[in-house]
């Protein structure tokens, strides 16, 4: 077990905000998860798991714990001719994991390639992109359950998968499942999924591999998303709305270009980012925060900002999508 004290969580988050922690505590193996569970401080002071802090605001200092898994790794735990078993430590980073799946040629994540992250964050989150998410293929999730200190391994039908969200994330059990492994089941005949947006365009006059969708979605996301490393946010800022059918009419009698996706028969799906886009809001500055021009979902960090100018421009955003739509945006990104 790794702890620090008086830590900064500026590379713990992908805004990039310099924030501080007062412990930093990193465990390394499922034993460090038993010992934590048994010690009396740890669980007299507030504390937080975090992944790579990509979904993450902090509005300032943390006075408590922020734990972070150090467990790496993946490994075969069994395979036939149809599909692997993999099991993966919860603090690998996504990425690396999509692309040793696409170089063994193993199916199903690859739609969610650079997505910044770490696989125990992806599995509590259920991460998407491209029509894919991460629940598609996961098997288990093992974790560790706070509150009885033991063990809980779940299996996917118990997981309570749904659009970016899950049964860990729900506010009765939030904090209080610390994820050490997670079991994805991967293809070796995979079924490519390239009907979303510009994915299909993008490999016209290319073999539809493994490696070909990585690289399309990888290159849709370069020219969409900022790059983390480079300019801080958190991806998309708000979930895209879901409204009743009526209110879609309504609004079409109004604005005949609403986009929209059909999720049943009595809700659509809202693009967030139009709606966005149509309030004029591309581009707009709140000290150094910033609504990034090429996708109006992502608020960027133009270099200074502290989290109350993100926090203060995403409530500008709020308001003025519900003035003029009267749709309530939900934040996809954690306040802290
Ligand atoms: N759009 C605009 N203006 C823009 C950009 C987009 O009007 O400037 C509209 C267009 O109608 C477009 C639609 O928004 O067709 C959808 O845009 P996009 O395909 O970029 O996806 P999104 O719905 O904005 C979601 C995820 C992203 C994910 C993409 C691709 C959420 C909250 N966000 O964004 O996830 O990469 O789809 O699957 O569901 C993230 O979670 O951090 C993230 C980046």
């Amino acid at each position: 077990m790794r702890i620090k004290q008086n830590y900064s969580l500026k590379k713990h988050n992908t805004f990039g905000l310099d924030v501080r922690t007062k412990y930093f505590l990193e465990y390394e193996n499922e034993a460090d998860l038993y010992t934590l569970m048994r010690d009396e401080y740890f669980f007299s002071e507030q504390f937080m798991h975090i992944g790579q802090g990509s979904n993450l605001l902090f509005l300032g200092d943390y006075n408590g714990i922020i734990v972070h898994s150090a467990i790496v790794g993946a490994e075969i735990l069994s395979e036939d001719e149809d599909s692997v078993l993999l099991s993966v430590g919860s603090g690998h980073d996504w990425d690396s994991l999509v692309s040793l799946c696409v170089e063994n040629g193993w199916g199903g994540l690859e739609n969610l390639s650079l997505i910044p992250g770490e696989a125990g964050a992806a599995a509590v989150q259920n991460i998407g992109a491209y029509g894919a998410e991460a629940a598609d293929c996961i098997e288990e999730v093992h974790t560790f359950y706070l509150v009885e200190g033991e063990k809980r391994i779940f299996k996917k039908s118990e997981c309570g998968y749904g659009y970016r969200t899950s049964f860990f994330k729900q506010e009765d059990n939030r904090g209080k499942y610390f994820v050490s492994r997670v079991v994805f089941r991967l293809s070796k005949k995979p079924e490519f999924n390239i009907d979303y947006g510009d994915v299909r365009k993008r490999l016209e006059n290319k073999e539809i591999t493994l490696k070909n969708v990585r690289n399309a979605v990888i290159e849709i996301r370069r020219e969409k998303l900022p790059n983390v490393s480079e300019i801080g946010s958190a991806g998309s800022f708000f979930m895209n709305p879901y409204i009743c059918k009526e209110h879609y009419e309504g609004l079409k009698k109004h604005y005949p270009d609403i986009k929209h996706y059909p999720v049943n028969e009595e809700v659509v799906k809202i693009p967030a980012a139009w709606l966005i886009e149509k309030c004029g809001l591309k581009g707009k500055t709140l000290g150094g925060a910033q609504i990034y021009e090429r996708q109006p979902l992502v608020i960027v960090n133009r270099g200074n900002a502290a989290g109350s100018d993100i926090a203060a421009l995403a409530e500008e955003v709020q308001a003025a999508v519900k003035e003029k739509f009267f749709i309530d945006l939900k934040p996809e990104v954690n306040y802290v």
